[in-house]
């Protein structure tokens, strides 16, 4: 049984040097409705509050030289700790280009469960060894840097958002979308019928469903072999051996 059918709400904890830019745009749109009706929460840690030094320092050079700095372990700890405390069954989770890449699957897993703490990093990263002893999991939205963890971390929130019970109006429309059936999604169009001279393709308008089904498979076939060689050799694999 998933957390949400238990009652419990699910809850989002983000462990960040700048609590300033949440919720943001999760406070907006369908999952900003949700978070103000009390369907899931979310709460900020702000990591500077666990330095203890007059100056507040959370990081410091890296050993072996380099350029950036590093985050302090002890600091990091000691907001785990505090975040944790309330929180002990949520997974840990560190953003970060170095993490496994995330993907639709792990997405609706994090949504099933009670909710996750994130930890944000800042700079060159974070010591390896807090990583190491309170077992976070690595997760990389891809194969770019952003300057932190931060906006990673608000698109990983929206992502499972959308898949709790409620947010999303339809369940028809998050099991046809992109990921869900190993394909990207088909093209979509709306009124007009004719738009600087461009028709809807014919097939949509005809009414007739079956042949709109096979010919949207067919372009979601077509854009994922295109687009995606990865996902199209899976999708023929799983395929070929359900045959
Ligand atoms: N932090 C910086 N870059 C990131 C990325 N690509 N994915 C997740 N976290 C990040």
């Amino acid at each position: 049984m998933s957390e949400q059918k238990r009652g419990s709400r699910w809850t989002v904890k983000v462990l960040t040097l700048f609590p300033q830019m949440f919720p943001g745009p999760l406070g907006l749109t369908l999952a900003g409705q949700a978070l103000e009706k009390g369907g899931w929460a979310l709460e900020t840690v702000d990591i500077r509050a666990f330095a203890r030094d007059k100056h507040r320092t959370v990081d410091d050079a890296p050993f072996g030289g380099g350029p950036g700095m590093v985050m302090l372990a002890e600091v990091m700890d000691r907001a785990i700790e505090a975040a944790l405390e309330t929180a002990c069954r949520l997974p840990l989770i560190h953003l970060t280009p170095r993490g496994r890449p995330l993907t639709q699957t792990r997405v609706r897993g994090l949504a099933q469960g009670p909710g996750m703490v994130l930890l944000c990093g800042r700079y060159e990263g974070v010591d390896e060894r807090v990583l190491e002893a309170r077992g976070a999991e690595e997760v990389s939205l891809g194969d770019f840097v952003l300057s932190g963890g931060e906006p990673a971390a608000i698109a990983l929130i929206d992502a499972c958002v959308r898949l709790l019970p409620g947010v999303v109006g339809s369940a028809r429309s998050l099991a046809e979308e992109s990921f869900e059936r190993g394909l990207l999604e088909y093209p979509q169009y709306t009124r007009p019928r004719v738009w600087q001279g461009r028709e809807v393709p014919e097939v949509l308008t005809s009414g007739h469903h079956d042949n709109i089904d096979a010919w949207r498979r067919a372009q979601a076939e077509k854009v994922t072999r295109e687009r995606r060689p990865d996902l199209w050799s899976r999708y023929v694999e799983t395929r070929e051996a359900g045959r």
